[in-house]
């Protein structure tokens, strides 16, 4: 059952530390306060739909209303103590939960719930551009609700035969405060499948533009305070894009502090670019609000970061206690400057009423236990992919036309772990939604059994979930270099060693599983410590395999019609043959369909 030594003592030591969970009273002794600075900022990305909440995950169970309540009083709070508070999001609103992805066109019920946060600044993500009723919704509700605190550097749309600006094209404003000068920028990475009435310029093109040019040159360093780059665009060193735009900036800004905001990647990150310039990245679904302080002196030490746990314990926390020398905490669960105010009771009823009308709590099924995409490795009970590999695959039906087959998934073909409690209509949006059919191409067993192998490469790393495919990067950057020509499974043993497991077990008994951060300040900025999950490498693809003999006979090999291209360059590798004429329709009835029917035959009861 575990192919090595480490996933058996990984999995006994995840059994020991589930057996010790904590309660909410333990839980709120272990967060960390957050660093006030004459500029805060406060981040979220990536939030696809979660506005909601985690139903069956207390750890990120606060909702936008909960959210925008926090939000407020944060900023009274800074108002009050005379320092300036700035919100901000970097994009991709749609696709990863009922309640965005539900609706015709997708995001109808939830935008207007979103809207309700008051953002200082906002960008444009990749998911709000693959479809054009996407990108028409934005333009119509998003950017005319914001005006000119949207802003987009590199996005464009069609209206009436022209293309115009997504939003601004930059912000340039004083904070209401300190009186700080501002000049933001919004950029979208290099998408290269945007829908036919939009349109991406890369960073690379815009720097050489003249009215890129002539804008910053009517905002020199004397009139600029801070530069604030806000973008859909993983911050992580290795990305070239932002390397470029930093390399640029510096050079017309040799002084100013230039902050970074990302997204798009999914995870918790904070980089330094340089002793004045930081990154923030802050995660994804509505598990994380980031924050960033600026503070006054000179260097790295006047910039601190915080991930803040999207529960209420953490924001009543933060809210209350605002940290040494402050008179101005807020006292009490939701209260506040303005209290529970009548808009978070409002935001509350938009909230309900759109899942009540979706059905989204309708509940189809129940699950006894957690299953993770990437918390365990591969081998364990509790993964994800192993449950879909051996009990949910097998029972798919088709086209067969022989008994045995190799049934393959991508495992970015799931989006999220499948949590114990009630198994409902959102689940099957947020699981594996994605409405593909199924094909097959039979094949001899012998070049059926080695496919997966070849798909497994890095080369093809753009079919894991987006979170693995740069959180591996990410941790390997920081790895030692003589460690990166390791084999993989070393290099696993080498990316384990950094997690404190062992010595952490004892002392942290009390404490719940969660993200321990590690990034460029270290490992304390997650505001709740917590017991860490590792991200354990998955490969890219993932297979039940159906065999009755050891004869090398034929087998139906079937997969997402979505991977054809890939599993046709396998093939040719394998055989130099192209199988394209021989693809056959299998099923429509998709893998999230599987699973919740699975789920509804009390499988996983
Ligand atoms: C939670 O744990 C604390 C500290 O161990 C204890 O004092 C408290 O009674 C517990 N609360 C509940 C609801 O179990
Ligand atoms: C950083 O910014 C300060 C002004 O806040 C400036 O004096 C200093 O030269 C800058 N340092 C570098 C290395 O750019
Ligand atoms: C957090 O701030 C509060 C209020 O100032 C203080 O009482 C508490 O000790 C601080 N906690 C930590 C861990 O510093
Ligand atoms: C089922 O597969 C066979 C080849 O094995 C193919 O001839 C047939 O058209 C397929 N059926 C459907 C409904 O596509
Ligand atoms: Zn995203
Ligand atoms: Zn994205």
């Amino acid at each position: 059952m575990f192919s090595n030594p480490l996933a058996l003592f990984i999995a006994v030591f995840h059994w020991i530390l589930a057996v010790l969970s904590p309660n909410d009273t333990q839980l709120s002794q272990n967060i960390r306060n957050l660093t006030w600075g004459n500029l805060n900022f406060v981040h979220t990305t990536d939030t696809h739909g979660w506005l909601s909440g985690h139903a069956n995950q207390p750890q990120y169970h606060a909702d936008w209303a909960d959210f925008i309540t926090f939000t407020t009083n944060l900023k009274a709070i800074a108002h009050a103590n005379g320092q300036d508070l700035l919100l901000i999001d970097t994009g991709d609103k749609h696709d990863g939960n009922g309640l965005s992805d539900a609706t015709e066109p997708n995001g109808n019920k939830l935008l207007p719930i979103f809207a309700e946060q008051d953002y200082d600044l906002l960008t444009i993500g990749n998911h709000e551009l693959y479809v054009w009723e996407n990108s028409k919704l934005e333009y119509e509700f998003i950017v005319s609700r914001y005006q000119e605190k949207y802003i987009s550097t590199n996005v464009e749309i069609l209206v009436d035969g022209e293309y115009v600006p997504m939003g601004r094209k930059y912000r340039y404003f004083t904070t209401p405060i300190n009186g700080y000068r501002i000049l933001a920028l919004g950029f979208l990475f290099d998408f290269m499948k945007a829908n036919k009435g939009t349109r991406v310029t890369p960073i690379g093109d815009i720097l050489h533009t003249k009215w890129f040019r002539d804008m910053l040159d009517d905002f020199p360093e004397e009139k600029v305070d801070y530069v604030v780059v806000i973008g859909h665009i993983p911050i992580t060193h290795a990305w070239e894009e932002l390397q470029q735009l930093h390399q640029f900036l510096r050079g017309l800004y040799p002084n100013t502090v230039i902050q970074y905001f990302g997204g798009h990647s999914h995870i918790r990150d904070f980089v330094v670019n340089d002793v004045n310039s930081t990154g923030l990245e802050s995660g994804r679904f509505c598990e994380t609000v980031g924050w960033v302080s600026i503070g006054e002196g000179e260097g790295l030490e006047r910039f601190l970061r915080s991930y803040i746990d999207f529960n209420r314990e953490s924001f009543d926390h933060h809210t209350r206690a605002v940290g040494p020398g402050s008179e101005l905490g807020l006292s009490g669960p939701g209260s506040g400057a303005d209290g529970p105010t009548g808009q978070a009771r409002r935001v509350k009823s938009m909230i309900h009423s759109a899942r009540s009308e979706l059905q989204l709590d309708k509940v189809l099924g129940q699950v006894s236990t957690n299953y993770y995409v990437d918390y365990v490795p591969l081998e364990h009970s509790h993964n994800l992919f192993r449950m879909l590999t051996d009990k949910v695959l097998p029972t798919l039906t088709g086209n067969q036309t022989c008994g045995e087959r190799i049934v393959l998934i991508n495992t970015g073909s799931v989006r999220y772990d499948l949590y114990k409690g009630p198994y409902t209509v959102d689940s099957r949006y947020i699981i594996s939604p994605f409405e593909n059919d199924w094909v097959k191409i039979r094949m001899p067993k012998s070049v059926g059994v080695r496919v997966s192998a070849i798909l497994n490469r890095g080369s093809y790393i753009n079919l894991l979930p987006r979170h693995q495919q740069f959180m591996v990067q990410r941790q390997l950057e920081q790895l030692p270099q003589e460690d990166l020509a390791l084999d993989p499974l070393d290099r696993l043993d080498s990316l384990l060693k950094q997690y404190p497991l062992v010595v952490a077990l004892a002392s942290q008994a009390k404490l719940s599983k969660g993200y321990r951060t590690h990034d460029d300040f270290g490992d304390t900025g997650d505001d709740t410590v917590h017991k860490p999950v590792v991200n354990f490498p998955i490969p890219n693809v993932v297979q039940s395999v159906q065999f009755s003999s050891n004869e090398d006979d034929d087998i139906d090999f079937v997969f997402y019609n979505f991977l054809t291209w890939n599993v046709l360059e396998a093939l040719k590798e394998l055989t130099g043959r192209d199988y394209l004429e021989e693809i056959y329709f299998y099923s429509d009835m998709y893998l999230g369909s599987w699973l919740t029917e699975y789920i509804e035959g009390g499988n996983l009861n």
